[in-house]
């Protein structure tokens, strides 16, 4: 088959190409275009017939369905039952862009696109080559990633004229796609959402407009025998450069010292931007260490250049798990099959300090060396989420008025009864604290083995006793005029409430004296890294 090109680098000017190339689509053709996730194979996704030919140009097994392409939130109510308020609100903030959303599907979805499901995937892309192209087509297009089935999708034109030439009849190039890995997948077919595939639109966001949002486990773990897949996808092996990589956990220094100690065991180190001078093999590099969307970008790319460099066994530095970090660890893993060589030894250090003294900054530059964070007043909020068991008791105990109509908690309300009283600020500990402590003690051990350094943030770490789980803990301290200009900053409140929050926690103050370093967050501080570990 003559594949035709077209080359967009203008949409408005070149309108008539895309027209052009928008008619295989309403002739129920195929065509690969640029997205900012990664180029994707369209067909219309009303005409099961053309979805078939986008299975036959892949080599994609049949049961893995399809996400459906469109241009403008209005779209979305005709492909499925129902838009719920919590899409709304997602997708009102989230689209166009690098996000598909799962609902139960309308009729007017093909079983070819479902794939048999009761659920179809959508997404507004916001590439605007992808925007022209499928407002030119105007029907709703169906499209996976421009690869063959198993390798990794295409990030730049050239990979999809490898993969595609002369398998369909056109491939409109827009030049290299900016995020590099494909969109996030959350499906709000189950109750909680459920993330299945993490993308550049986090989870951190997600959780933000929906309230709690489930990982599933296959995000960051091999599929359990005998366990269905949430999304088929990702029962297949994908992303899999020919050489076989392996991922070497810790910072640079105890990367090298294991390469060091295996040095006939891997040819090829894939490490960040940066580092390629300190390590002792040849190199190639996925972005660098403190900007995970560098590497999503650079993700794939990297993983074609393994094979163009001929590797067969690749040691992998593993990067930060956070934000658009975790998207980046799932392809990497799932090209890595896995395989993991090393548990490291983990440190867990305590932070604590009042409000204002600067824990999150500190916290925050180790966190940009390399050390997980794990966030006691995230957790706090969590816990309290909508329909939870714990709001659930609150408002036994302090009454319904505590509740937003939306079901969800009003703080403020909450904070105002709350520290009434001695007895009701009691009764809120004896509520909320012990889910956010078994929640806690659960992050810090799910990380244990992949960090050296795991650093709990708890403003009541002492109070509530889970300084037990640190091996040390450390104290963030500034002057009490520093920390009040910081509150009144930080939340746009006036002095006198400012004072009254700086008042609190001064049980914790006095505990945490105990405390095995102290930092100063006066102004600048040092950390003491050598105390540290
Ligand atoms: O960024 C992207 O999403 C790219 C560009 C082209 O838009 N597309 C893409 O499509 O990555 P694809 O087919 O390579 O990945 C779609 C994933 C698969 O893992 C599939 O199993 C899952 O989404 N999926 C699609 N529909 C689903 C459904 N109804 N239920 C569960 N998973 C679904
Ligand atoms: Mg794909």
């Amino acid at each position: 088959m003559n594949t035709k090109i077209y080359t967009i680098t203008n949409p408005q000017k070149q309108a008539d190409e895309l027209r052009e190339a928008a008619q295989f689509i309403k002739c129920g053709e195929i065509v690969a275009f640029p997205t900012e996730t990664v180029y994707g194979l369209g067909a219309n996704a009303l005409d099961g017939h053309a979805v078939k030919k986008i299975f036959e140009a892949k080599g994609r097994p049949q049961d893995n369905p399809l996400i459906v392409h469109i241009t403008e939130i209005e779209e979305l109510y005709p492909l499925v039952k129902e838009v719920p308020e919590s899409v709304k609100r997602l997708t009102e903030k989230y689209w166009p862009g690098p996000l598909t959303v799962i609902l139960p599907k309308s009729d007017i979805i093909p079983p070819e696109v479902s794939a048999g499901l009761d659920t179809v995937a959508v997404r507004c892309p916001s590439h605007p080559v992808a925007r022209a192209f499928l407002k030119a087509a105007g029907v709703p297009v169906a499209a996976p990633s421009a690869n063959i089935s198993g390798f990794p999708s295409p990030t730049a034109f050239k990979y999809v004229y490898d993969d595609m030439n002369t398998r369909i009849p056109a491939i409109i190039d827009g030049g290299d796609c900016d995020f590099g890995i494909e969109s996030t997948v959350v499906t709000l077919a189950t109750d909680p959402p459920r993330l299945l595939r993490p993308g550049a639109v986090t989870l951190e966001q997600l959780r933000e407009v929906l309230g709690e949002v489930y990982v599933d486990p296959a995000v960051l773990n091999p599929l359990a025998d005998g366990v269905k897949a949430a999304s088929p996808g990702m029962k297949y092996k994908h992303y899999a450069p020919k050489a076989e990589v392996s991922v070497v956990r810790g910072n640079k220094k105890e990367f090298i010292e294991y390469v060091n100690s295996h040095p006939t065991d891997a040819d090829t180190i894939l490490c960040f931007e940066g580092e390629e001078n300190d390590m002792p093999l040849p190199c190639v590099t996925m972005g660098r260490a403190d900007e995970p969307l560098t590497q999503s970008h650079r993700l794939f790319d990297a993983l074609r250049e393994l094979d163009e460099t001929g590797a067969k066994h690749v040691f992998s530095r593993a990067p930060s798990e956070k934000g658009v970090g975790l998207g980046v660890c799932n392809r990497l893993y799932r090209s890595a099959a896995f395989r993991f060589l090393n548990d490291i030894k983990s440190t867990v250090i305590g932070v604590t300090g009042g409000t204002g003294a600067g824990k999150s900054t500190v916290c925050g530059e180790l966190e940009r060396n390399g050390a997980a964070v794990v966030d006691a007043d995230r957790i706090a909020r969590e816990v309290t989420e909508k329909g939870s068991p714990v709001l659930k008791k609150l408002a036994e105990r302090f009454g319904s008025d505590i509740i937003a109509p939306d079901g969800s908690l009003l703080r403020h309300k909450l904070a105002e009864i709350a520290f009434s009283s001695a007895e009701n600020t009691r009764d809120l500990t004896n509520i909320t604290h012990p889910e956010i402590i078994k929640r806690c003690r659960a992050e810090v051990d799910a990380l244990r083995g992949k960090y050296s350094l795991i650093l709990l943030d708890a403003p009541l770490l002492f109070t509530s006793g889970l300084d037990k789980i640190c091996d040390k803990t450390v104290r963030v301290t500034s002057p009490e005029s520093v920390r009040i200009s910081r509150i009144m900053k930080r939340d746009g409140i006036s002095e006198d409430e400012a004072k009254k929050r700086a008042a609190a926690q001064t049980e914790e103050e006095r505990l945490a004296e105990n405390a095995d370093i102290t930092i100063d967050n006066t102004d600048h501080f040092v950390i003491p890294k050598s105390e540290l570990t």
